[in-house]
């Protein structure tokens, strides 16, 4: 590879997202697709279009309102999943169709095990080539940036692999991923893996060869810097290093390890590095991940200095003991903190910095929001905001219920007990109940369903501190099921009793109204992993 520009391929709302528990609502993925935009991304992965209807209307909006980057749909080896990412892409005409089949013995012994693919692994190997060139000249049907995968190639058998890589590069793919899966491989070992591929190959430099590394033994970021000494110029990665299992490589490691080591590697990205610690933040607050303290780049600690004889060296020189300044990854967060005397062109100026567009039309309700926050709160800092904003553009468009009034009592040697005034939209019934708990959460989602009356389970409850100081914002995560899809509901506020009932309420919203639409595309839950698991192929 002759080029020295790195193409940084962002999967936060792909792979990212496939890690348990960090489902994203519609409104946060195109809120984070305007956000890597801005940060200056090349190629933004957006989703899987054919595992949900929710993934593909999050892909279609992405492609039709967010401009700059790539964007990119996975899809399996298979012709629906093809259809589905070039028609969720169709509103943009910068896209890339990814495409993928496992080629490890492993996953062919076991995923492919039906006669249908071959008896022997010969024979399956050679229907899992056919799959995959077949399914690049159909994607190249809808858009001539096709990028493969061959999924497991950390451990595949090495002939094999190329045999596939020169046969999908005949077929029209014009990017190659050679992905770790399972994060076994050790970087040296990675290395000789890309070299040995691209040279197999015979491929030109029109060719860009990819990195895709997993956490499983810590050493995502270490493997995808080795990937591109080794000649990739691409890394697929995701902010915070969010994913399947233990998570991908971290998009703002591997930028800063190009950067502040130039002299070593001797590459270049677009990344706009002052936006990285900002874009950690919208990504930790949507998700509810929160990012350890001693997390490289963007950790809180990431640049504080603790012992004095590191503190007395700073002083003097920084040099000392800081290898970049905080200001460039931007952990220098405006001093400035918005109050209840900051008016609305303070608010808005603030949230247009943190990279929020709020839709003029919703500008009135985020503002009443953000006033009734700084009545509670005497300084708002920005994980509020991001919080504050994904609130309002989180709230069902037309909701079924509506919480008026709740009271909750608790003391020593008392059960808990609360009161519910619920107001049913539809048709303005007032339901009214009273339940006793184990807690005073336990007490309130009890009368809360007393007077809904929807059959359902609560699956999780969750509750974190998502903001500084003694006034600081409490947020809830629960998810609750019928037995069937999942309905997540969030709510964040100063008072954590109230973010229960809000995120509570926001839940049953979203069941009641996929009960009311079977059609709804507000479900989250497992459709990725079904995807997956039903045979691949
Ligand atoms: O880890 C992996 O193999 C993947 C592929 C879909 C590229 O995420
Ligand atoms: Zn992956």
């Amino acid at each position: 590879m002759s080029t020295n520009r790195i193409v940084i391929f962002d999967t936060t709302l792909r792979d990212g997202e496939q890690a348990p528990g960090a489902a994203m609502t519609i409104p946060e993925k195109i809120q984070i697709a305007h956000q890597l935009a801005r940060l200056g991304v090349d190629v933004i992965e957006a989703g899987f279009p054919i595992s949900s209807p929710a993934q593909f209307e999050a892909v279609r909006r992405i492609a039709e309102e967010v401009s700059g980057p790539v964007v990119c749909a996975l899809a399996r080896a298979k012709s629906g999943d093809i259809d589905a990412a070039g028609q969720a892409l169709a509103g943009s005409k910068k896209t890339r169709i990814h495409t993928f089949i496992a080629t490890s013995d492993i996953h062919l012994k076991s995923k492919f095990a039906d006669a249908r693919y071959g008896e022997t692994i010969e024979e399956k190997r050679e229907t899992i080539k056919k799959m995959a060139v077949d399914a690049v000249k159909r994607a190249q049907t809808f858009t001539e940036d096709v990028e493969f995968s061959a999924e497991d190639a950390g451990r595949t058998d090495l002939d094999f692999l190329c045999e596939v890589v020169k046969a999908v590069i005949e077929a029209g793919a014009t990017t190659i991923n050679i992905p770790d899966t399972t994060g076994y491989c050790i970087s040296d070992e990675y290395a000789e893996l890309i070299k040995h591929v691209i040279t197999c190959s015979g491929a030109g430099d029109e060719i860009i060869f990819s990195t895709h590394c997993h956490d499983d033994l810590g050493l995502a970021v270490g493997n995808s810097m080795a990937g591109v000494l080794a000649g990739a110029r691409q890394i697929e990665c995701t902010i915070n290093g969010i994913g399947e299992r233990a998570g991908n490589a971290s998009l703002e490691e591997v930028v800063m390890a190009l950067a502040v080591r130039n002299d070593h590697f001797q590459l270049e990205t677009s990344i706009n590095s002052k936006l990285l610690s900002q874009t950690s933040k919208m990504v930790s607050t949507f998700t509810g991940f929160v990012v350890q303290p001693n997390k490289a780049i963007v950790g809180r600690n990431a640049f504080s200095h603790e012992a004095g004889i590191h503190q007395d060296g700073v002083l003097k020189n920084r040099e000392t003991y800081e290898i970049m300044r905080a200001e460039d990854v931007g952990q220098n967060p405006e001093a400035i903190r918005l109050g209840r005397h900051s008016g609305r062109h303070g608010l808005f100026s603030r949230l247009e910095k943190l990279g929020i567009n709020v839709a003029i039309a919703d500008r009135a309700l985020v503002y009443d929001m953000f006033v009734a926050l700084a009545d509670r709160k005497k300084e708002i800092n920005d994980i509020d905001l991001y919080s504050l904003v994904d609130q309002q553009s989180n709230l069902p468009a037309t909701p079924h219920y509506k919480l008026e009034h709740f009271h909750v009592t608790v003391g020593s040697g008392k059960q808990p007990e609360a009161t519910v005034r619920i107001v049913n939209l539809r048709n303005d019934q007032v339901l009214e109940k009273a339940a006793t708990g184990d807690g005073p959460i336990d007490s309130l989602y009890r009368a809360i369903d007393h007077a809904v009356n929807e059959g359902h389970d609560l699956i999780s409850y969750n509750i974190r501190s998502i903001s500084e100081g003694a006034d600081a914002f409490g947020e809830v995560n629960v998810l609750i099921s019928y037995g069937g899809p999942c309905f997540a509901g969030k709510a964040s506020s100063t008072d954590v009793i109230h973010a229960s009932a809000e995120a509570y309420m926001n839940a049953l919203n979203a069941l009641a109204a996929h009960r009311a639409d079977e059609e709804s595309i507000q479900f989250v839950g497992s459709g990725i992993m079904q995807a997956f698991d039903s045979g691949t192929a």
